[in-house]
């Protein structure tokens, strides 16, 4: 088969793997491999060059993506659809191996109902991709925005600050409940569920009073706040708490944005071994002609589940993750 592959949205640690694997796998299977630069962008552009296993040696523990990638969804765009079309059977493509979050997917699908065929792989450091419980990224950056609350915590227990810090998820809070339970947060906001500040400013104040003399509160940059219009277009979700806490509570109060330093450097060995095992059994799955779906891990297995299920929005946080983050933290 000739497997033309490409990374789509926001890159995250683990795509190199993935990459790695559907080429390995693929070559050893007699595939072509096509990598596609920088995403769909690279398909209507023509910008692809052969992928082999030598070209993709030593790229297992890399950050990032060898292919580059972008945010542009060619179903979005007039006639694009048909300029990718073409270029696939211009490459003599038999499949496109996509790896992306909710909207590359979201476009996989829209390609596939007109007649292309594709297998899908979920990445995002946001892990809110429906038909599957991990996407590639997530592992690595809830590992990073751990350890940032983890070393926020004694920086503010030195100082008795209030230490607000952002992390990505702009419509899950994947990141911000993941991060504020295994690094042990005071409390966290959320996209699932609004932040009533006035009650959580009085809830700090009561575990200070008890003999706390700082906290630590976890924000999601998508957190929405009830009576609160939320941040303009100059603040940040994390701004807009350490501003109404400090307010309402008189603590010394600091903001940490996290930002893209979650999404960097080296993948986990969880990322590395998820991303392998997505690469593979996309590979698999192309070989047995099973277009239209993702491969998803599901539990212990891995399997390719229909892209119309994933085209459906972001994937919540569970209640059963919001209720251990609400036994733990103050609201
Ligand atoms: O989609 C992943 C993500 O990291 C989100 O968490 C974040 O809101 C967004 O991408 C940032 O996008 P960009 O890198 O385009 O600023």
């Amino acid at each position: 088969m000739r497997i033309g592959l490409l990374t789509g949205g926001g890159d995250c640690p683990g795509l190199d793997a993935a990459i790695r694997a559907v080429v390995r796998v693929g070559e050893d299977s007699g595939d072509e491999i096509i990598g596609f630069r920088h995403g769909w962008r690279g398909v209507v552009d023509g910008e692809a060059w052969p992928l082999t296993t030598q070209e993709t040696k030593g790229i297992l523990q890399q950050g990032g993506t060898i292919l580059g990638t972008a945010r542009y969804h060619p179903d979005e765009h007039e006639g694009d659809v048909d300029k990718v079309r073409a270029a696939i059977d211009r490459s003599r493509i038999d499949v496109l191996v996509v790896i992306g979050g909710d909207g590359t997917l979201g476009s996989a699908h829209q390609l596939a109902l007109s007649g292309i065929p594709v297998v899908g792989i979920p990445k995002t450091i946001d892990n809110d991709v429906p038909g599957t419980n991990r996407c590639i990224g997530f592992d690595t950056a809830a590992t990073i925005a751990t350890e940032a609350v983890d070393r926020l915590h004694t920086t503010g227990e030195s100082h008795d600050r209030l230490m607000v810090v952002e992390v990505m998820g702009r419509t899950t809070g994947w990141l911000a409940v993941s991060a504020g339970i295994a690094g042990g947060a005071d409390a966290i906001c959320m996209p699932e569920e609004p932040t009533d500040l006035g009650r959580l400013a009085k809830a700090i104040r009561r575990r200070h009073d008890r003999g706390s003399s700082s906290s630590v509160v976890v924000v999601a940059e998508g957190a929405v706040f009830d009576g609160h219009p939320g941040p303009g277009p100059q603040h940040s979700a994390g701004a807009v708490v350490a501003d109404e806490l400090k307010e309402c509570t008189g603590y010394e109060t600091r903001l940490t944005v996290l930002g893209h330093v979650q999404r960097g450097g080296t993948p986990t060995a969880t990322d590395r071994l998820l991303a392998t095992r997505l690469g593979v059994a996309a590979v698999h799955t192309a070989h047995a002609h099973t277009f239209d779906t993702m491969v998803a891990s599901l539990d212990e297995r891995i399997e390719a589940v229909s892209l119309a299920g994933v085209a459906v929005g972001p994937r919540p946080v569970p209640t059963n993750l919001l209720d251990v983050a609400r036994q733990l933290t103050v609201r």
